[in-house]
C-alpha cells in the first residue's frame, strides 16, 4: 500500500463522511473504491444525451439514501432542461429535492407547491398551478423532469401531474424512470424476504377504514398466511397495525422502517415501536410464513 494525500472541498467531505456513516464503510475505502473504478475505465462519464422537446418525464428517486438513485435517473434529470419537484412550501425542499440534491448538487430544481391537507379543493387548487407550471415549460420546448420520492407510478403526485398535462396538451409524451421503493430498501435493511416459491404480496395504504378491526382491508389481507403485506402511509396508526397483525398471529418477524435514509431514521420490530405513532414516512412489512 502507498500513502496519497488529496484537499477535497468541504461538500464533498461531508457528503464522503454521510456515505461512510450510512453504509458503514471507512472513508478511505470509499475512496480506493471510486479511485479503483475510475482508473479502470468503469465509471467514465457517458456523452450527454439530447433532451426531448416537449417530453414528461417521472423520475423515481428512491426512498431516500442517495445511493439509490439509479444511473437512469441521473442521466434523466441532467438531460432535462428543467427539473421540478413536490414541495409543501416555496422555500422548503420537498424530500426528493433532498435526495437530488446529496447525490446531484449541481443540479437546479424548481419546486412546485402541493397541498397535503384533506381539504380537497386546496388539493385540486395547487395541482391545477403545478400543473399549469408543467405545460408552459413544454410548451417553451423544454423536456420536464418531475422528481418523485421512490417510484413515480406508486403513490405519488407525478400521476396526478401527469394525468393533468395529457388533459391540457394531449399527445404530450410521458415517460416513467423507476425508482427503488421504501418497501425494496426496509427488506434489505432488515433481512426480510418480500415473496419466495407460491407466496403473494400485497401493498396496501393505511387509512382508518383499511386498519379498523372489523373486516377491514388489512384484517382480510394478513387473513391469508401466504401473502406478504406491505403497509404504507401508516405511520399515524402503527397502534391499529400492531393490533391486527397481533391478531392474525403476525407480530413477530414484522418490521418498520421509518424515514429510510434521512435524519431520524428508524427500523425496527413492529412489535418494539407500536405504543407510539410513527411518522407519515413510515412502512411496514408483515412477511409470509407458509
Ligand atoms: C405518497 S407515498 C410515496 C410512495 C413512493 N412513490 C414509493 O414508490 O415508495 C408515501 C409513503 O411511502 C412510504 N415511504 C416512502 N419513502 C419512505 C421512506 N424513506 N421511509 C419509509 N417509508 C417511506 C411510506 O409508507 C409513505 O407513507
Amino acid at each position: 500500500m502507498r500513502k496519497t494525500s488529496v484537499y477535497i472541498p468541504d461538500g464533498l467531505k461531508r457528503r464522503l463522511a454521510a456515505l461512510a456513516e450510512r453504509t458503514h464503510r471507512s472513508e478511505a475505502e470509499l475512496l480506493r473504491t471510486a479511485v479503483d473504478a475510475l482508473v479502470s475505465g468503469g465509471h467514465e462519464p457517458s456523452p450527454p444525451e439530447a433532451p426531448v422537446s416537449g417530453r414528461l418525464v417521472g423520475v423515481g428517486v428512491g426512498p431516500g439514501p442517495a445511493d439509490l438513485l439509479t444511473v437512469r435517473a441521473l442521466r434523466a434529470v441532467r438531460r432535462a432542461g428543467a427539473v421540478v419537484a413536490p414541495s409543501t412550501d416555496v422555500a422548503a425542499a420537498g424530500r426528493a429535492e433532498a435526495i437530488l440534491r446529496e447525490a446531484a448538487p449541481d443540479v437546479v430544481v424548481e419546486r412546485l407547491v402541493f397541498v397535503m391537507a384533506r381539504d380537497q379543493a386546496a388539493r385540486a387548487s395547487a395541482l391545477a398551478g403545478a400543473v399549469d407550471r408543467v405545460v408552459e415549460l413544454l410548451d417553451v420546448g423544454e423536456e420536464v423532469a418531475f422528481i418523485t420520492l421512490g417510484d413515480p407510478n406508486l403513490y405519488s403526485t407525478f400521476s396526478s401531474v401527469a394525468a393533468g398535462v395529457l388533459d391540457r396538451r394531449p399527445g404530450t409524451p410521458v415517460l416513467t424512470v423507476p425508482g427503488v421503493m421504501a418497501f425494496q430498501e426496509l427488506a434489505a435493511r432488515s433481512g426480510t424476504v418480500l415473496a419466495d416459491d407460491q407466496q403473494s404480496f400485497l401493498v396496501l395504504p393505511a387509512n382508518e377504514s383499511s386498519v379498523s378491526a372489523a373486516g377491514g382491508a388489512l384484517a382480510a389481507a394478513l387473513a391469508d398466511a401466504s401473502c406478504t403485506v406491505v403497509v404504507y402511509k401508516g405511520g399515524r396508526q402503527v397502534a391499529a397495525v400492531a393490533d391486527r397483525l397481533r391478531e392474525a398471529g403476525r407480530l413477530d418477524g414484522a418490521v418498520i422502517g421509518e424515514l429510510l435514509g434521512m435524519p431520524g431514521e428508524r427500523v425496527a420490530a413492529v412489535a418494539d415501536v407500536a405504543a407510539r405513532p410513527a411518522s407519515y414516512l413510515s412502512a411496514v412489512i408483515a412477511p409470509a410464513f407458509e
